[in-house]
């Protein structure tokens, strides 16, 4: 059976300069390259409600759309409409829509196995192999903003419909995300950060139009301005032992800070931090944790 590639005939997915980008930037670095997904048809708003009415309540989350760029996880509104609903009149409905986990849907499933085997030659001598793999499309009407916020999985968002910014960060940079943040959000703490102005210095505004994609490092903070038509974009994800690595190694300075113990320090390749890797495993055994 053929791979389901942009136009379902199998074709690339991603053209060589992309690739090109994807091998100087990852895993470290934001990079922004072009896709030709554009008019697959499992991406027409058609498809998408037809995709929301199939995928269970717990893989949506939608909402008002017009946010501030700092926003506390319980003040987020609703929309007061269905997932099909929200998308089918997202024109006029001033909110944000995540279809998560697409990826369960066999014919989202493929498309995702199908694009990420196109990377896996670049990204698998670099991290390992390419783990938990997840798909989310993302909708939003004009002017939508989602707000500063980190990510745990390595992705690429590809801009399908739309014009948005996103305002990428750099990662690992201990004033945007303290440490203390980062031992928090692996703990199962919320993806959004606090924001303040003067992180602006720091900030490279990336702007996608149909057929850009953007290569998004792990945690890499961001936020997210729509333009003034609605945006679907789609984010094909993956986690690597590099990222398993540095997420345990922050779990582990969660627990050694709460007991005041000396802290590991996490560095650029946690992967080879081995001792410490089994230095966690020791510890949450110690202190009781599943
Ligand atoms: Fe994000």
């Amino acid at each position: 059976m053929n791979p389901i590639g942009p136009d379902s005939t199998g074709s690339p997915v991603f053209p060589a300069t992309a690739l090109q980008a994807v091998q100087q930037a990852y895993p470290d670095r934001h990079a922004r390259l072009p896709h030709k997904l554009l008019g697959h048809p499992l991406l027409t708003r058609d498809a998408l409600a037809a995709l929301a009415t199939r995928l269970p309540e717990t893989s949506m989350e939608y909402n008002l759309g017009t946010l501030p760029v700092g926003l506390a996880p319980d003040d987020t509104p609703a929309n007061g409409l269905s997932a099909a609903e929200t998308i089918r009149s997202i024109d006029e409905n001033q909110s944000w829509i995540v279809l998560k986990n697409i990826e369960r849907d066999p014919a989202y499933g493929a498309l995702l196995d199908s694009v990420l085997a196109e990377l896996a030659p670049l990204v698998t001598p670099k991290t390992g192999p390419m783990v938990r793999r997840e798909a989310f499309l993302f909708l939003s009407s004009p002017g939508s903003v989602t707000p500063f916020h980190m990510d745990p999985e390595h992705n690429i968002l590809l801009q399908i419909e739309g014009r948005k910014v996103m305002n990428l960060f750099p990662a690992g940079d201990p004033v945007l995300v303290p440490p203390t943040q980062s031992e928090a959000f692996h703990a199962g703490g919320h993806r959004n950060l606090a924001w303040d102005e003067a992180f602006r210095d720091r900030m490279d505004p990336v702007t996608l139009t149909p057929g850009d994609a953007v290569l998004v490092p792990v945690k890499a903070p961001h936020f997210v301005q729509n333009g003034d038509r609605v945006s679907i974009s789609l984010s094909i994800t993956w986690r690597s032992i590099r990222s398993g690595a540095e997420a345990d190694l922050h779990r582990l300075n969660r627990l050694l800070r709460a007991r005041r113990w000396p802290l590991v320090p996490v560095s650029g390749r946690p992967e080879r931090q081995l001792l410490a890797r089994a230095g966690y495993r020791i510890t949450r055994r110690l202190v009781g944790e599943p």
